[in-house]
Formats: C-alpha cells, sequence, structure tokens
C-alpha cells in the first residue's frame, strides 16, 4: 500500500506540531465529497497554510484531482486541533494507525483506547462469532504495533478507564497485561525473540477473559448491595461460562484458555472455582491486572482507588501481593494521581517473583 506522502517541497519544521500532513491511504478513507474535517493546503509560494475545504461544504470533481495531486506533493494538512474528530475517525479504521508516520505516539494511544472500547463493547453486547472477527482483526493491529515496540504500551496504560463497565474493565486488562508482559520479558521483548503468535494470544486472553460475564443478568452485575448465594453462584460461573464461549469462538488456545479460567484463581488456593495452587503464567499474570484493574475504577457499589487510597494508599499492593505472589513485601508507592501508573510500577516491582521456567513463557 501506498502510504506515505512523500515530501516534494520545502515544509517549515514547526508545521507537524499544529497540523497532520495526511498520507494518500488516510486521504481515501475520508468521505470523497464530504471529508469530516477541515482540510488545509501548504501554499508553496508564500510559506503557509491555506484552507482548502471547509466541513459543511462539498468538493467538486475537480477539487478531488486536485487532492489526490497535492497530497502524493505532501502538501495536504488537517489540524491538530480536530484531534477528536481525527481519532474518531482513524478509529474506525484501526489499520490506519500502521501506516500513517505523521501520528504521535499519544495521538496513537487515543485512537486505540476509542477503538478498542466500543470494539470491545459491540462483542460483549453481541459475543457472536460474526462480531468476534471484527474485534480480532484489531486487536492484530494493537498486537502488531505494540510487537514492533512493547514500549508502547505506555501510552495506552495511562489512558486506562476510570469508570467501571465491563468493556472498560476489558481495556484497561489488556493494556495493563500487555504492559507488565513488556516488564517481565523484557528482553526477549526487546530481542524481537517472543513469538508473535503468543503475544497475539495472550493479548486476546487479557481483553476477553471476563467475556462470560456477559450471560450474568446485568442487574446482578450492577447491585450495589451483597449478592444473594444465588446471584453469587451465578456470578461465580462466569469462568465456567467464558470457557464455553471460547470453545464455540474456536480460540482455545493455552493463554486464552488461562486468562479464562483461571483469573480468580488465587496462589494460596483461596481463589474460585477450581480453588486451585497450580496457575499458569498467562493465568497470573490476568489474575493481577483483573484485581488491580478492578480497584481503580468505580462501580455502583464503590469507588475507584483513585480515591480509595486517599484513605489506604497501601491497599492495593498487599492484596496484590498476598493473593498473587509469594515475595518479601515491597512498599507501594500507590499516589491518588496516577494510579494506573503506580499499579504498573508496583507490578513491577514483583516481576522476580516469576520463576524461569514461567518466564520462558
Ligand atoms: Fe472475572
Amino acid at each position: 500500500m501506498n502510504s506515505k506522502a512523500k515530501p516534494k517541497h520545502d515544509i517549515p519544521d514547526g508545521l507537524n506540531e499544529e497540523y497532520y500532513q495526511i498520507s494518500a491511504d488516510i486521504l481515501g478513507s475520508f468521505n470523497k465529497y464530504r471529508p469530516p474535517l477541515n482540510i488545509f493546503e501548504f501554499k508553496e509560494d508564500v510559506c503557509r497554510i491555506a484552507p482548502f475545504y471547509k466541513v459543511g461544504g462539498r468538493l467538486s470533481n475537480g477539487q478531488i484531482e486536485e487532492l489526490a495531486s497535492m497530497v502524493n506533493e505532501g502538501l495536504i494538512f488537517v489540524s491538530r486541533d480536530d484531534h477528536p474528530v481525527y481519532v474518531k475517525h482513524i478509529s474506525y479504521q484501526l489499520d490506519l494507525v500502521l501506516v500513517d508516520k505523521n501520528l504521535k505516539e499519544r495521538e496513537i494511544a487515543d485512537i486505540f483506547t476509542q477503538a478498542l472500547t466500543r470494539r470491545m463493547k459491540e462483542f460483549l453486547d453481541q459475543p457472536v462469532p460474526v462480531v468476534f472477527e471484527k474485534l480480532w482483526v484489531d486487536l492484530m493491529v494493537l498486537t502488531e504495533y505494540l510487537h514492533a515496540d512493547i514500549h508502547r504500551t505506555r501510552g495506552l496504560v495511562r489512558r486506562m478507564h476510570k469508570e467501571h463497565s465491563l468493556e472498560n474493565h476489558s481495556v484497561n486488562c489488556g493494556f495493563l497485561g500487555l504492559a507488565l508482559f513488556g516488564r517481565l520479558q523484557r528482553k526477549d521483548c526487546e530481542a524481537g525473540t517472543v513469538k508473535r503468535q503468543t503475544f497475539d494470544r495472550l493479548a486476546a486472553g487479557l481483553f476477553l477473559h471476563d467475556m462470560g460475564m456477559t450471560k450474568v443478568a446485568q442487574f446482578i452485575r450492577d447491585k450495589k448491595v451483597p449478592l444473594t448465594g444465588d446471584e453469587r453462584t451465578k456470578v461465580n460461573a462466569h469462568t465456567r461460562v467464558g470457557y464455553d464461549m471460547m470453545t464455540k469462538l474456536n480460540l482455545k488456545y493455552p493463554e486464552v484458555e488461562e486468562c479464562i479460567s483461571q483469573h480468580h484463581e488465587r496462589l494460596n488456593g483461596s481463589g474460585y472455582p477450581l480453588k486451585t495452587r497450580e496457575m499458569g503464567f498467562a493465568g497470573r499474570l490476568c489474575a493481577v491486572v483483573d484485581s488491580f484493574c478492578a480497584m481503580i475504577t468505580s462501580r455502583p457499589y464503590g469507588e475507584g482507588l483513585a480515591h480509595a487510597q486517599r484513605r489506604s494508599g497501601y491497599r492495593a499492593g498487599q492484596t496484590l501481593r498476598s493473593y498473587h505472589f509469594q515475595s518479601t513485601p515491597v512498599a507501594s508507592r500507590a499516589g491518588p494521581q496516577n494510579e494506573a501508573v503506580t499499579g504498573f510500577r508496583h507490578c513491577r516491582n514483583q516481576r522476580n517473583t516469576f520463576s524461569k521456567k514461567e518466564a520462558a513463557f
């Protein structure tokens, strides 16, 4: 795909701070006659940006041809003030982030957050193969982007959701889990020796670990008071239900299976449903991020960690340590301002608790 505009002209260095230079691929993704945002051209003779198209108007066939020619010359831009519109547009065609070299890392993180949250919601609302296929395509764009440079997870972790919903929790666990994986397997990630297939399946497991909850009635999920025995039984069945869904989606990979089946197990045997002490690497990783992500979001029955930490900044560290790791206590650096990054630091501090065998994942 011919994606990147090739500038043949002298474009001022500072221009990219205010404008995105768009490629032919991006232009081709817009409505041909009615692009979704204002378009600017760089006028060489006066060395300045000038409006070419204003939202609400309609391009003529002649202007469309002119635009196509200028974009190949690297002369067409959109304003970074239109960032929200641009993010929304690209999020519907996520593979464009892989070809648009003018997007900044933080802008790509915004696009992934918006796109994957929407895709997860679509799938969780309707967990059938035809919807799953679209989610899978977008997940593979994410893994391609991160597999090339695992440090890109930093921008994603900073965008984790603060409000709870099933899709927000899935996205949070996916982002944080892959970031933590990058810390635990740093050398292999940097050396490029982590198998893409393994990375893909781990990502799928982290994003989909709670899909069994879609079969639990909404009023039970949103309940503000303690669950009855019958309701608790239904909730606790979500790992088994998720496993059945995974089978129907032909997703029976070890990494996905562990994330779904083991994310509520605990190393001290106090988890559910199996109460086993035997957990695989992916299962432990998912259990850690599931617990942490449950703490940082506000739910119908409780505030998120950002508020809770003002009363008990040590809570997250204690819980993760007690249930998932067997290590020397490490003082949590938890603070109220940036709980996601704090949790990331905490998890990083625990990496030695993964044995070499597990690290060989
Ligand atoms: Fe769960």
